[in-house]
């Protein structure tokens, strides 16, 4: 070690000194010395022009006494214009991307769940909805959304996927997503595919609350177990819930049974992420697990290609109708009373279309078809809360290019932070009905649609349409994940947990 340190002699560590940035005086000096022995001045100047080589294609004149070479490689722009950075190994070699490992739960957790798909809602058959992972069955429609021929049907890229089921959907992707690890080793975040929306909703008539939470506990059993979870007490865990928070936070005061498991109330569970398509709002300013996810919509393209062809069209779209209200009359709560003063009032307006549900067969409001026709025909989707405050039709509006129009804060704004602008104003317009409504007055909707500028209007449409690509859940098969693809609803809340789960480890939340 210490002879190393003492007699250095310049010739053998020529490339030592390129790692450690010797300035250039010192190397100058040097010359006048090595002049005379011209077998060494050869040698010498080919270390010297390789050096300046290498200073100046590898590294950032800025960067030049602290060189990580790889990091510098993908940050810097003078770089990236003289070497062609394949993105994929630049996604790979940054430091901050994670790698998610996905535990092999026994199939009682998931896929042995939907082999009874037959029972797993009360209400519903839910066979068709968990085919192909969970998208549904494919609709003969092409990328555009118009009819197509039933061969080229295939290869599709619309489905009549169920408002409940994006748990299935994001397990779906995440197995084909290239930063999924299958070494636990080298895992930053660890996903636990458990199909809890679809397991409670087959237990809703559950009247035994010790086997209405039975599985939800056996799931905590099993993953305290595990020597990865142990690591970081889970803390680097997370979950994925297809149906809202409620349902997994059954109250301990006694009150009305809605069928809730308590899946959220155990403490293990308190200490992953969770996300789900509903969100308690008011449990955000203290020390939430909760994070909203977008309901999935109809549309899973599996290139950018069939993305832009879609957003073509409904940036072309011709929007006959100011507005337009899709949904059925609610009975009895307070949030019901807005709805029924906006069917009346869209009813009443030539400007609005109203596509009323009701529990008759022949109705057309949960088709696909009709869904889409009714909202790439209007400039705006009036988004009223239903049975809770979040809506799937608020993700349908936006693939359909409509602008929201909200009457709750809690049905986009408190819910979907890490999916949608800071500024509501960019996206969406917020009509406080139900403070108006307490005070005993009615605000007229279409009025105050009318009074937005004509720029204002198309400037929010335009963010409107760019947002498409970040709430859509990719085709769990799509092949360009790496590459040119777009980045969907699974990559984007994979990134933001990435940044979350750090921070969290790093003792900063
Ligand atoms: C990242 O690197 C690993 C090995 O270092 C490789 O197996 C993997 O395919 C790379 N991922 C991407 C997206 O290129
Ligand atoms: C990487 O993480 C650092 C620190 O958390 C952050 O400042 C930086 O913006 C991140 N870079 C990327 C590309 O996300
Ligand atoms: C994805 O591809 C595999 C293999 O071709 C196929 O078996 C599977 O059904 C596909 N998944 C979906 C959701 O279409
Ligand atoms: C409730 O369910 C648990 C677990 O399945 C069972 O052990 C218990 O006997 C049940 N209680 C009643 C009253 O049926
Ligand atoms: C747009 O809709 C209006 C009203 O329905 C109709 O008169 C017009 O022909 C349509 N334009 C196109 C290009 O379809």
């Amino acid at each position: 070690m210490t002879s190393k340190k003492q007699s250095p002699t310049p010739w053998t560590t020529t490339t030592e000194k390129e790692k450690h940035s010797k300035t250039r005086e010192t190397t100058q000096s040097k010359f006048f010395i090595i002049n005379f022995h011209f077998k060494y001045f050869i040698f010498f100047l080919i270390s010297v022009t390789s050096w300046f080589f290498i200073l100046f294609f590898f590294l950032p004149p800025t960067n030049l006494k602290h060189q990580p070479h790889r990091s510098s490689l993908s940050s810097t722009k003078p770089i990236k214009s003289i070497l062609v950075v394949d993105q994929r190994r630049q996604r790979n070699s940054s430091t901050n991307v994670s790698s998610v490992y996905i535990y092999n739960l026994p199939p009682e957790f998931n896929l042995g769940l939907v082999e009874d798909c037959a029972h797993l809602n009360i209400y519903t058959n839910m066979c068709p909805h968990v085919a192909n992972r969970g998208l549904g069955q494919q609709l003969p429609l092409s990328d555009d959304g118009g009819e197509t021929d039933s061969d080229s049907g295939s290869g599709g890229a619309w489905f009549a996927t169920h408002q409940f089921i994006a748990e299935m959907i994001f397990h779906a992707r995440m197995e084909n997503h290239p930063h999924r690890t299958w070494d636990p080793a080298r895992a930053s975040l660890f996903y636990v595919p458990f199909y809890g929306g679809l397991h409670e909703s087959s237990k809703f008539r559950e009247m035994n609350l010790t086997a209405r939470d039975e599985l939800a506990v056996r799931l905590v059993d099993f993953l305290r177990r595990q020597p990865t979870w142990r690591k970081n007490n889970g803390k680097d865990h997370f979950m994925v819930l297809g149906r809202t928070a409620w349902d997994f936070m059954r109250s301990t005061e006694s009150g009305p049974d809605f069928g809730a498991n308590s899946l959220l109330n155990l403490p293990r569970v308190q200490s992953m992420s969770v996300l789900t398509v509903e969100t308690n709002p008011w449990k955000k300013k203290t020390n939430s697990n909760q994070y909203g996810l977008p309901y999935p919509s109809y549309f899973h393209p599996s290139t950018s290609a069939q993305m832009l062809t879609w957003q073509s069209k409904v940036r072309k779209s011709n929007r006959s109708h100011l507005f337009s209200f899709i949904g059925a009359p609610r009975k009895g709560l307070e949030k019901a009373a807005i709805r029924d003063e906006l069917i009346r009032q869209c009813g009443e307006s030539t400007r609005c279309e109203l596509l009323q549900c009701n529990k008759d067969k022949n109705n057309k409001c949960y088709e696909q078809s009709e869904i889409m026709r009714v909202m790439t025909g209007s400039e705006f989707c009036l988004q009223a809360p239903g049975d809770s405050f979040t809506r799937r039709s608020t993700f349908d509006a936006v693939l359909a290019g409509c602008v929201p129009v909200f009457f709750s804060p809690h049905t986009a704004y408190t819910q979907y932070g890490w999916f949608l602008p800071d500024n509501p104003e960019e996206y969406s317009i917020y009509i406080d009905e139900e403070e108006a409504m307490r005070a005993k007055r009615v605000i007229n909707v279409e009025e105050e649609l009318l009074k937005i500028p004509r720029e204002r209007v198309e400037k929010m449409r335009k963010t409107v349409i760019n947002l498409i690509p970040r709430l859509t859940y990719k085709h769990p098969n799509a092949s360009d994940d790496g590459g040119g693809g777009f980045r969907d609803v699974v990559d984007v809340a994979f990134d933001a947990l990435g940044r979350h789960v750090r921070s969290i480890l790093a003792g900063n939340k």
